[in-house]
């Protein structure tokens, strides 16, 4: 098997040289832009950076900055060890707003350097001229103070409200806009770094971390595994750490920590339940920290260090799904990794079923049929929102010319974890667990593109059952819309008894006649999402007064709760509606919120008098969404390079 992949590699790279070398330099430059361009081979051409690095490749990084809060600035040098593989006279790296100031060789002398073509989502193309023998370039350059990857939050803006705080976000290709790199999910590298951050204030990264803050301000970090650019991470704040088993702990401001530290206090289980199921952790440790609430996502798997929201920790543990979902990128992504954007799947899909497994050993069998159930119905209305013939349905993506941030949705997340659990109850859960252990271990630490794992289950799973192959039909799956007739079918008994409180709400129910007592977030969730509209104000008052939904400290349960206040004009929580939108820059709520508020005349009025005082708290990823919702005049990048 190993043969025949690093055969197919071979060829396919060799494709991409000829196909690369009859382009013109036009034709380079929009390269993104084509269409189709990855029907020309089964290869994993990155379409999203303008390295090539079949010609000269980054494999290892020493980094040495500073982070400037005054000026909003990280400045320093990248150095990179490179392999020059074909004697190549020019390496090329990706930068978005970089300011490069010098770049020199391993002797010290200068090189020549050119930052050449423009495009709005990949930046520039960073050329440094080398000779066949060159093994270091050292970059200095300096980000600029609206770098997208970058949040700069001043106290005000943080939990603790004492000190000023940065955090990056580097998925999917934002790197860029603070280091210069090959910035492809396809090049890994090793790192360490050295970074200078004003004394009193620790660092963090996707690396060994500090336990404790060091007095002068200055922290060593480093990564021994190689890593793709997209999970280069740092934050940089007042932060204490908290120790939750031998391998596990928090990090994250005072006066979250003691919170966080319950509500994740079984992560040392997690870990050592993704172990069992599917081989050991490579990464050593494994923290979590708890970002101020501007954080854009609810969790972000940078290895060895999850970077998650605030907003999971909801007092009761319900919300740790998340957490279970950025452990397992432990495997599915950091480990394995999607070769494009296009086969996004093979990180989010194989991690959303690797959290339900986990779910399912911590937490039982139920438990899990509801998340299933939850995914589900994001499933159908994604697909719903997109048209069920949509190319966007596929799993095997098309971004070709596009944002990938627009693309890259709840598909490869629901339709990908359902694929493989159609795979997984046709074959058996110890057979397909066994395949999925061994999937991990062949391809550790490498990429994976769509059509690779299609050949490799087909080899591997499938062999010469023509009626298994028939009952799974991988091919739709993988490269058809929508979702293929599956035996699969996701039901939950416990919402089946949330459905019937619905049904005795429908017929005037009380609250206290519903039965809630017992209900987890996810039961709630489902009930929120199934409750009739329009609600009268008389009916509304009566939720809200016995289950105290609009002072939920569930954002979860909140944010549901939010659309029915925003679609029957329950002005009586608007204030709390204000509040949320104000302090919570997660774009997973912000959108829905936001555009429920847009549907009529009225509340989009609402929207923008919010909007104005709460864009300022949002990181640019969660800002550029809603300016689009909104109708906002800014422009949708920041700035021309
Ligand atoms: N890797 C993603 C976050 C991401 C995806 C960032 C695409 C940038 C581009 C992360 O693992 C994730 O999926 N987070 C989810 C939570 C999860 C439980 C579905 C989120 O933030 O909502
Ligand atoms: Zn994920």
């Amino acid at each position: 098997m190993q043969q025949t992949i690093t055969s197919l590699t071979l060829i396919t790279s060799l494709l991409l040289v000829l196909v690369q070398c009859n382009m013109s330099e036009g034709e380079k430059d929009t390269k993104a832009t084509m269409k189709n361009k990855q029907s020309v081979s089964a290869s994993a051409l990155d379409e999203y950076t303008y390295a090539r690095p079949e010609e000269a490749v980054i494999t290892h990084l020493d980094l040495d900055v500073e982070v400037n809060f005054a000026s909003k600035i990280i400045s320093g040098v990248a150095s990179y060890n490179i392999e020059n593989k074909t004697g190549a006279n020019m390496i090329i790296l990706d930068a978005r707003g970089l300011e490069i100031e010098k770049v020199t060789l391993e002797d010290g002398q200068a090189t020549e350097f050119a930052l050449v073509g423009y495009n709005q989502y990949m930046g520039r193309k960073l050329e440094i001229t080398i000779a066949e023998n060159t093994s270091r370039i050292n970059i200095h350059y300096a980000s600029r103070p609206e770098a997208i990857a970058l949040q700069w939050l001043n106290p005000q803006q943080t939990a603790d409200k004492k000190s000023p705080y940065l955090f990056t976000q580097s998925e999917p290709c934002l790197a860029r806009t603070w280091i210069p790199t090959q910035d492809s999910p396809g090049i890994r590298f090793t790192y360490s770094a050295k970074v200078q951050v004003p004394a009193g204030l620790m660092a963090v990264m996707s690396a060994s971390n500090p336990m404790e803050k060091a007095a002068d301000g200055i922290y060593n970090f480093e990564m021994r595994q190689p890593i793709p650019a997209y999970l280069m991470a740092l934050a940089v704040g007042e932060i204490v750490f908290k120790s939750i088993g031998p391998r596990t702990g928090v990090y994250g401001e005072a006066s979250v920590i003691e919170a966080a530290a319950y509500e994740f206090g079984e992560l040392e289980e997690m870990l050592a339940t993704v172990e069992k199921l599917y081989g050991d952790y490579r990464w050593d440790r494994y923290d979590l920290i708890v970002l101020p609430p501007s954080f854009p996502f609810g969790g972000m798997e940078n290895p060895r260090l999850t970077f998650a929201t605030p907003t999971i920790i909801a007092g009761d543990r319900s919300l740790v799904s998340v957490v279970a979902h950025e452990l397992s990128h432990s495997w599915s992504g950091n480990l394995v990794t999607s070769a494009t954007w296009n086969d996004f799947w093979i990180n989010e899909g194989f991690t959303v079923y690797l959290e339900r497994r986990i779910m399912e050993e911590l937490y039982g069998k139920s438990y899990t049929e509801m998340l299933a159930v939850l995914g589900y119905q994001d499933l159908k209305s994604t697909i719903e929102h997109l048209g069920e013939d949509s190319e966007d349905t596929h799993l095997k993506l098309n971004l070709a010319g596009r944002d990938p941030d627009e693309a890259l949705t709840d598909i490869a997340y629901e339709k990908g974890a359902l694929f493989l659990q159609t795979i997984e109850e046709a074959v058996g859960r110890d057979k397909w667990d066994e395949f999925l252990k061994n999937y991990f271990d062949n391809f550790a630490f490498q990429s994976m593109t769509s059509d690779r794992f299609v050949e490799y289950l087909n080899k591997e799973l499938i062999g010469d059952d023509k009626e298994l192959a028939a009952r799974l039909s991988v091919n739709k799956w993988v490269y058809g819309p929508g979702i293929p007739e599956t035996q699969t079918i996701n039901v939950s008994e416990r919402f089946a008894i949330v459905d019937q409180a619905v049904a005795s709400w429908e017929n005037g129910a009380t609250p206290s006649e519903l039965g809630t007592e017992k209900w987890t977030t996810h039961e709630w969730l489902h009930f929120l999402r199934h409750l009739p509209s329009p609600l009268s104000e008389e009916r509304l008052t009566l939720l809200d007064r016995e289950f105290e939904l609009s002072n939920s400290k569930n954002a979860e349960i909140v944010a549901a709760w939010f659309i029915h206040v925003i679609s029957n004009n329950y002005r009586k929580s608007y204030g709390k509606l204000e509040e949320f939108l104000i302090k919570v820059g997660r774009r997973k709520f912000l959108s829905p919120l936001y555009k429920e508020l847009a549907k009529t005349q009225e509340n989009k009025k609402v929207a923008v008098e919010i909007y104005k005082k709460a864009r300022k708290n949002y990181h640019a990823i969660s800002y550029v969404t809603i300016d689009g919702i909104l109708g906002w005049e800014q422009s949708r990048y920041l700035s021309k390079d």
